[in-house]
């Protein structure tokens, strides 16, 4: 039997992972799936385990018990840059573009890292700077972005690698209104487009508009997954994530 008519199950998915950083249980058993052409995404108060999870998932991280699998293959313990190649991609919730580098070399620079042709990168960039809006930005160094721009060069960046997955860690974090719309605009056309996405924020407004799930973390541990309607519908959820504050932002 050739690889072509095997069955292959197509997600990124967690299979109960938990992981402890010096008596600090960060996760525990969590297990969740991204899905071509879907928009999962996590959310919890700070300190929950978003980030952890995305580091594990990306291989930045190892968990202490359970697996990451991609497309059936186990990538538990496989390095970041191998990961890159299986078609996974990430921000970070703290930047980490080369600062030195301008907007189009950070693109070019990462497109050219997962084995794309110069030709190729340059169109990427080129595809990519359109997209994010980061044309009159293209040769600016990294380091000297506004944070809103930045942060679309993040997601940017991350696309150079034509991934099948990406994971963003709060890339809308400190986006005004009318680039939270655009942006939200663009995540849809990733979902179109057939990847599969893992979008961690704080906006739950974001968060209920372009999700097709939404999983919640608290303190580690899955409190529940739905439908945005689930979700916005759920006393759990109101309860226990935003405690006494009051009520979801709908
Ligand atoms: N490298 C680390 N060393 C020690 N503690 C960590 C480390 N990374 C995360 N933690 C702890 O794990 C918990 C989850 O953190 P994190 O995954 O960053 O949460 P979130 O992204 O949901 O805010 C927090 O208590 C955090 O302090
Ligand atoms: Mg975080």
């Amino acid at each position: 039997m050739t690889d072509s008519v095997t069955p292959r199950s197509r997600s990124l998915s967690v299979a109960g992972v938990s992981r402890s950083f010096a008596g600090v249980q960060a996760l525990t058993g969590v297990t969740l799936a991204v899905e071509p052409g879907m928009v999962l995404g996590l959310i919890g108060p700070n300190g929950a385990g978003k980030s952890t999870l995305v580091n594990i998932i990306s291989g930045y991280d190892f968990p202490d018990e359970g697996s990451v699998l991609l497309n059936d293959e186990d990538i538990t313990m496989a390095k970041p840059h191998i990961r890159a190649r299986r078609g996974l991609a990430r921000t970070f919730q703290h930047g980490h573009l080369f600062g030195g580098l301008t907007v189009r070399e950070n693109i070019e620079v990462t497109a050219l890292g997962t084995g794309k042709s110069a030709r190729e990168s340059v169109t990427t960039a080129d595809e990519l700077l359109d997209e994010y809006h980061l044309r009159d930005r293209e040769n600016h160094p990294a380091s000297s972005l506004p944070h809103g721009v930045e942060r679309r060069a993040g997601v940017a960046r991350a696309l150079a690698t034509s991934p099948d997955y990406v994971l963003l860690d709060e890339p809308a974090a400190g986006l005004n209104e009318g680039e939270i719309g655009e942006f939200a605009n663009n995540i849809r056309h990733l979902r179109d487009r057939g990847l599969g996405v893992l979008l961690i924020d704080h906006n739950v407004r974001l968060i209920l508009d372009v999700c097709d799930r939404i999983h919640v973390l608290v303190e580690g541990r899955t409190l529940l997954e739905g439908t945005p309607d689930e979700v916005r519908n759920s006393d759990e959820l109101v309860e226990a994530y935003l405690g006494r504050s009051g009520s979801v932002q709908r």
